[in-house]
């Protein structure tokens, strides 16, 4: 099967991809290599997929509407796995503009191109942070997600309503699948797991939010890999019962479907941070600070609905998880003098006047922001 994956290059779209190449499939994958976080992680990652015969990468922006439409009309795909985007939910409140461009205007793009060529299933990421404001748990697809506290998840839930009106009016199978925090060997350095592990390797504290009062049902990449697959094959379809009179929230009477893929187990931080020592053999030293604004406290998957269709079951469990990442983090950095180096430390990720980035950075601005990032996220 000749299949594109997008955001080839970051974290999730290169298990995929990897995955995919070792299973015997022609995989076309794009990127545009920004800098939002550690390129060079980018390029490592893009050189592990060059080892395939059956790869190829395109250098592309998905808001480059006239590449993306040369890249489909050359290649005819058979499915499209949409993993590119501006993620991260805290950048979002400092670079509002990028997660427009790439997610909404990117997204519009992509919804064409598939339109235009008949690609015969999208799947495309959203995300738990949908959820929001609710606190029912666990978080069900059948629920209500009108309430997002981030223009990341703004933007995850918009791609939801985009991707409906297009199953509706072109009869085109998409199925959205919202991840639940997901880590792993090749990770993103923005994200706890990453940033802990380089924390505590160097002596400097770690920053845990909400005083350490979080739960987060963190997914292990190769489950998530795993359920993408599963979806990929199951072209969305029409649920026959729908009704617009008592609508469900996570299908339609259009092809389109949305599913969470998450572990079904949510773990307390403190509980992932003793794990996390445990793996690396040394102790944290911990600075508590208040929630963030734009995070959610708890996430909880219901996977019912992604079990039943599909079988989906995760299998890694968060010891062996963490164990898993702490020895690919080890082995990657093992040559890199600056795995126990940390840059200074910014405070004031709450304060206005310290850092306004500008709609668009200069590669150099990325690189600084990049670390200002690192440097103030966390779970
Ligand atoms: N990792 C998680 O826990 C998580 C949770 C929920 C949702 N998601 C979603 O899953 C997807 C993949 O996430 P990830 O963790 O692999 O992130 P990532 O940042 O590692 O990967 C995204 C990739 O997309 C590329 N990209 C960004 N904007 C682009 C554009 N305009 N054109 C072309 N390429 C572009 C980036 O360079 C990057 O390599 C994203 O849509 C993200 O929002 C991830």
């Amino acid at each position: 099967m000749k299949i594109l994956v997008t955001g080839c290059a970051g974290f999730i779209g290169y298990h995929v991809a990897n995955r995919l190449l070792r299973e015997g499939n022609q995989v076309y994958g794009l990127d545009n290599l920004n800098h939002y976080y550690d390129v060079r992680l980018k390029h490592a990652r893009l050189e592990q997929l060059q080892n395939f015969e059956q790869f190829y990468f395109s250098p592309i922006d998905i808001c480059d509407g006239q590449a993306l439409s040369s890249l489909f009309e050359h290649s005819g795909f058979d499915r499209v796995i949409h993993l590119a985007a501006q993620a991260g939910v805290r950048y979002s409140l400092l670079n509002p503009q990028a997660y427009i461009e790439s997610n909404v205007h990117g997204f519009l793009n992509i919804l064409e191109n598939c339109r235009q060529q008949k690609v015969q299933h999208l799947v495309y990421a959203s995300s738990s942070s949908v959820y929001g404001a609710c606190t029912q748990m666990p978080f069900s697809i059948h629920q209500n997600v009108d309430h997002p506290v981030s223009l990341y998840a703004a933007t995850k839930k918009a791609n939801e309503l985009m991707a409906h009106s297009y199953s509706h009016l072109y009869q085109m199978p998409t199925t959205g699948l919202r991840f639940f925090t997901v880590y792993g060997p090749w990770g993103r350095p923005d994200m706890a797991l990453f940033l802990f592990t380089k924390a505590i390797y160097s002596g400097k504290p770690i920053d845990v939010f909400n005083y350490g009062n979080m739960k987060r049902d963190f997914t292990y990449i190769d489950d998530i890999v795993d359920g993408i697959l599963k979806i990929t094959n199951k072209i969305a379809s029409a649920n026959l019962s729908w009704s617009g009179h008592n609508p469900d929230a996570g299908s339609s009477a259009a092809p389109y479907r949305i599913y969470n893929i998450g572990n079904q187990t949510p773990v307390a931080l403190m509980d992932f941070i003793h794990h996390l020592e445990e793996a690396l053999g040394k102790k944290a030293n911990i600075n508590y600070l208040p929630l963030q604004a734009g995070d959610v406290p708890e996430t909880f998957a219901d996977i019912e609905d992604i079990q039943r269709d599909v079988g989906f079951q995760p299998q890694t469990s968060i010891r062996e998880g963490i164990k898993k990442f702490v020895e690919w983090y080890q082995s990657y950095y093992a040559d890199e003098a600056d795995m126990q180096a940390t840059p200074p430390r910014v405070t004031g990720w709450a304060q206005p006047n310290y850092f306004h980035p500008p709609t668009k950075l200069s590669p150099c601005e990325k690189d600084n922001f990049t670390q200002f990032l690192i440097e103030n996220s966390a779970i």
